[in-house]
C-alpha cells in the first residue's frame, strides 16, 4: 500500500484588535510561535492599512492592502478569527476587512474557526454578529473547532506570547481541530470525486 503524502494546512490568523497590548492578537502571536507540525500559519497584520470599504470599487483600483488580504484569504485553506467585543458587536475594523470578502466571494465554503479570549460569560455579542456575517458570506464554520479560552492581560510574557503552556496547548489544540477538519474534508472531495 501506497502511504499518501503528508499534507500541510495552511491557516490565516485574523485578530479584529488593533490595540498594541492587544490579548486577541497575543493569542494568535502565540499559535503561530508554536503551530504543530504539518500546520502552517499566517499571521494577518494589515487590519489597520486597510480602507474603509467602497462597494462598487473596480478590481483595478483596488489598495495595495485589499489585494494582498485578498491573496492571503486565497492561499488559506482555513482561517482562525480571534476578537473582542466592541459596543456589543464586532470591532468596525474587522468588519470593514469581513465586508471586503463579500463582493469576491472570498470566504465562500472557506472553513472558519472562531477563538474567543475574553473573560468567561463575555463576547458573545462580537460572536453572534460574526455568525451572522459568515453565514452571509457562505463561509463554512467549524463548530468543533470554535473556542472559548480566557487570555487575560496578565496572561502575557515579556515577549508578548502567552506565557502558560497550559493555555497555549489549548490553542494549539484549536488549530490541531482546523487541521483535521480541513483533511475530513478533501478525503470527503477525493473520495465523492474516485480520487
Ligand atoms: C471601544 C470599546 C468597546 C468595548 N465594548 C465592549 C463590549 O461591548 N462588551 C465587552 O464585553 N467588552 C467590551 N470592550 C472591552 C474589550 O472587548 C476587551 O477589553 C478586550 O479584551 C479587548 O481585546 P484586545 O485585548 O484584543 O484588544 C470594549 C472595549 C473598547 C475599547
Amino acid at each position: 500500500m501506497q502511504n499518501r503524502p503528508v499534507k500541510t494546512t495552511t491557516i490565516l490568523l485574523l485578530s479584529g484588535s488593533t490595540r498594541a497590548g492587544s490579548t486577541n492578537s497575543a493569542a494568535l502571536r502565540s499559535a503561530h510561535a508554536n503551530a504543530p507540525v504539518n500546520i502552517t500559519t499566517i499571521l494577518y497584520d494589515g487590519l489597520r492599512e486597510l480602507p474603509a470599504f467602497v462597494a462598487d470599487a473596480d478590481d483595478d483600483e483596488l489598495a495595495a492592502p485589499v489585494i494582498e488580504l485578498r491573496r492571503l484569504l486565497q492561499l488559506a485553506d482555513a482561517i482562525l478569527i480571534s476578537t473582542p467585543e466592541y459596543a456589543g458587536t464586532l470591532p468596525g475594523s474587522l468588519k470593514n476587512l469581513l465586508d471586503w470578502t463579500i463582493p469576491n466571494g472570498d470566504l465562500y465554503a472557506k472553513p472558519v474557526a472562531w477563538l474567543n479570549v475574553a473573560a468567561p460569560g463575555r463576547g458573545a455579542g462580537a460572536l453572534a454578529t460574526l455568525r451572522v456575517v459568515l453565514d452571509f458570506a457562505t463561509a463554512e464554520i467549524i463548530s468543533d473547532a470554535c473556542r472559548s479560552i480566557f487570555v487575560g492581560r496578565d496572561a502575557l510574557g515579556d515577549d508578548g506570547l502567552v506565557s502558560s503552556e497550559e493555555t497555549r496547548e489549548q490553542i494549539n489544540d484549536v488549530l490541531r481541530s482546523i487541521a483535521a477538519h480541513v483533511a475530513a474534508r478533501a478525503e470527503e472531495v477525493a473520495v465523492t470525486s474516485g480520487r
